[in-house]
């Protein structure tokens, strides 16, 4: 474990601890992702010429100081009292991006109050009403694109989570963005029998760009251009859903071929060094998220410890950047991942 996780560890109730660290059945897809990761290695280029760098990269009209994002994770505040206002302060001073979860225990209109640039996060609602209510209020809220999390037709079994009886927040907490037009907390649905049709009638519902994560199977990147969507991210959700499923990084390349530089691909999932965003740039994403270690941040410093973890990833990945013989992300090669 890092110094980062081990000072989260000491800060953090040991159920929330587990309920952040945790994935789902045996936890062999949370490992593997990081494993996957620490198996590539980089070949890099030489005389180049890097000395003047820009790690920027733009998607959907907004430009980022980096292709790193702040993934979406929920309950914010069980990690630390300035919650998901104190993450996005920190990702507006990085100048990134964060995905807010619609798990997130603060109104989206406070985080994007903060300045930073938010994408939100839906679970496909099953009731289309209320899914329009929430896409609505993101909309007005600021909100630059909508990140619609297809790997979850039914909840992962979490069996730390379960062990500890952790199945709600705590009294004092709530799901601020489930709130229906009358003020109800609504629960997050999640319904296996959603198809395709869903998305189509979310596209019809808003302007904003559609972004699908959880896909890892190139088929579905195809049929996911096909259908209109604006990006992918591959994700197997920190390995919180589907135990067993792929690791990211493995499944990155095919779908990189499938899109074929239609629509922009990211990935997340194990990301831990400047090295592992390099691979994953070299084998074709535009950029990748962030998921855990913003959360150790956030429960070890506050927004300065969020902070300190996206000005960590910049440094490590420019240094990764010289090192390599790429002066801006899009220089990285595939045949520069062994
Ligand atoms: C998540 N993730 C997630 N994804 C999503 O679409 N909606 C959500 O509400 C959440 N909530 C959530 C909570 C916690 C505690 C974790 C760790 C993860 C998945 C997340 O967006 C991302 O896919 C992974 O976290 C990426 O993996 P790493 O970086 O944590 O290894």
């Amino acid at each position: 474990m890092t110094a980062l996780a081990e000072r989260a560890r000491a800060a953090l109730d040991p159920v929330h601890w587990d309920f952040f660290a945790g994935g789902a059945g045996e936890e062999r897809t949370l490992r593997a992702n990081e494993e996957a990761f620490s198996r590539r290695r980089i070949v890099p280029r030489v005389l180049r010429g890097v000395g003047d760098r820009d790690l920027s990269t733009e998607l959907f009209g907004t430009r980022l100081s980096m292709p790193v994002l702040v993934a979406p994770t929920a309950f914010h505040r069980l990690a630390h009292p300035a919650g998901e206002v104190g993450t996005a302060g920190a990702v507006a001073a990085s100048d990134t991006v964060m995905v807010v979860s619609m798990a997130a225990t603060q109104p989206v209109e406070d985080i994007t109050a903060t300045g930073a640039a938010v994408w939100f996060q839906l679970y496909p609602q099953p009731d289309d009403e209320f899914q329009r209510h929430v896409v609505k209020r993101a909309e007005a809220a600021g909100c630059r694109a909508l990140v619609v999390t297809v790997d979850s037709p039914v909840f992962g079994r979490r069996e730390r989570d379960r062990r500890n009886g952790f199945d709600d927040l705590p009294d004092g907490y709530t799901c601020e963005n489930m709130r229906d037009g009358e003020g109800r907390v609504r629960e997050i649905g999640f319904d296996p029998t959603l198809g395709w049709e869903h998305v189509h009638r979310l596209r019809a519902s808003t302007g904003l760009p559609i972004v699908l994560k959880g896909v890892l199977h190139p088929a579905d990147a195809r049929l996911a251009v096909e259908h209109g969507v604006d990006g992918l991210i591959v994700s197997n959700h920190g390995g919180r859903q589907l135990d067993g499923a792929i690791a990211t990084v493995d499944a990155l390349p095919a779908i990189v071929r499938a899109v074929d530089g239609r629509i922009p691909v990211l990935v997340d999932g194990g990301v831990r060094r400047g090295a592992d965003i390099a691979v994953a740039l070299a084998l074709g994403a535009t950029a990748v998220l962030i998921g855990r270690p913003i959360i150790w941040g956030l429960a070890a410093g506050g927004p300065s410890g969020v902070r300190d973890v996206l000005e960590a990833f910049r440094d490590e990945l420019d240094h990764v950047l010289t090192l390599a013989g790429a002066a801006r992300p899009s220089d990285l090669t595939a045949d520069q991942v062994a």
